[in-house]
């Protein structure tokens, strides 16, 4: 199996890549019932254009703690986020909601960010409108979207969320996303209520946004079996720290943390699955 691994390294390098996001040293605190707890402890981690970077870690690690503060919808404890080079993080007005077209999430429940009672249609021409995208240039986005998700107008945009199922239901979540045309698609266990086959396909979408858009995808999510079908690189939190960061190759076959090592050992037919770059 060595040959194909070191194909992969090549593929999936991404050293020589502009760093599109960042954050450095970043730390939140919450106080609950009068103490204290640190759920993100000192974090930085580089987002490179066009690549995915996994952040794995167990239920309370501080994965979904970090999401919100890369996108700035919860304030530091301390720390800075950068975007193009630009300190971000107490971006405020206009500048922050520039900044939330170029950096679009994607969550966990999609059934959740649908109202029922709106078709697919009248979801994503709302979605237009509240960004002033002209309506003349509506549909003809929308379609774009759509075949990016691999989807049609024509099977989708009359059905109610009910009428869908979850994969295609997250997949118009993404076209929703990308409709912003965004940089960067956040995608926080964006997976993790499919089955198996839906997973693979949405998967397999977000990998080729990366290649045909140049798509620089945070990937979120408990599973280092997704994480590393997926991603670049990978970093993997515990307790609110980094204690594992590497191309998905490094993590894999030379991990360096005891909790990376337990992770692993839930999912052994992993070397056989990678997904090249
Ligand atoms: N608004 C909040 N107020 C107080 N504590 C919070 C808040 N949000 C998160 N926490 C705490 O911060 C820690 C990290 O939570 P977070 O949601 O970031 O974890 P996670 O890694 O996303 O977990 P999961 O895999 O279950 O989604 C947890 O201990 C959580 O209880
Ligand atoms: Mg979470």
């Amino acid at each position: 199996m060595s040959e194909p691994v070191a194909e992969d390294m090549i593929t999936r390098s991404t050293s020589d890549r502009e760093i599109l996001l960042s954050c450095r040293n970043v730390t939140k605190e919450f106080s609950v019932a009068g103490s204290r707890i640190t759920a993100v402890d000192d974090v930085s981690l580089e987002f490179p254009e066009a690549s995915v970077l996994a952040v794995v870690g167990e239920s309370g690690s501080g994965k979904s703690t970090l999401a919100r503060m890369l996108l700035r919808l919860m304030p530091v404890t301390s720390g800075t986020i950068t975007f193009r080079g630009q300190d971000v993080t107490h971006l405020k007005g206009s500048g922050l909601r520039e900044y939330w077209t170029e950096v679009q999430a994607v969550f966990q429940d999609p059934f959740a960010s649908f109202n029922q009672f709106f078709t697919v249609g009248s979801l994503l021409r709302r979605s237009l409108a509240l960004a002033k995208i002209p309506k003349d240039e509506a549909d003809a986005l929308i379609e774009e979207c759509l075949g990016y998700v691999d989807l049609r107008p024509k099977e989708v945009l009359h059905k109610f969320p009910h009428q869908m199922s979850g994969g295609q239901r997250q997949r118009i979540m993404v076209a929703r996303a990308l409709m912003m045309r965004p940089k960067v698609l956040l995608a926080d266990e964006a997976t993790s209520m499919l089955d198996a086959t839906l997973r693979v396909n949405v998967l397999n979408v977000l990998h080729d946004l990366k290649n045909d858009l140049g798509l620089t995808v945070l990937f979120i999510t408990h599973d280092i079996g997704q994480a590393c079908y997926l991603a670049d690189r990978v970093a993997v939190m515990e307790k609110g720290k980094v204690v594992e960061r590497g191309t998905t190759e490094e993590v894999i076959f030379a991990p360096q943390a005891d909790y990376t090592r337990r992770l692993l050992a839930d999912v052994p037919d992993l070397k056989g699955s990678l997904k090249h770059g």
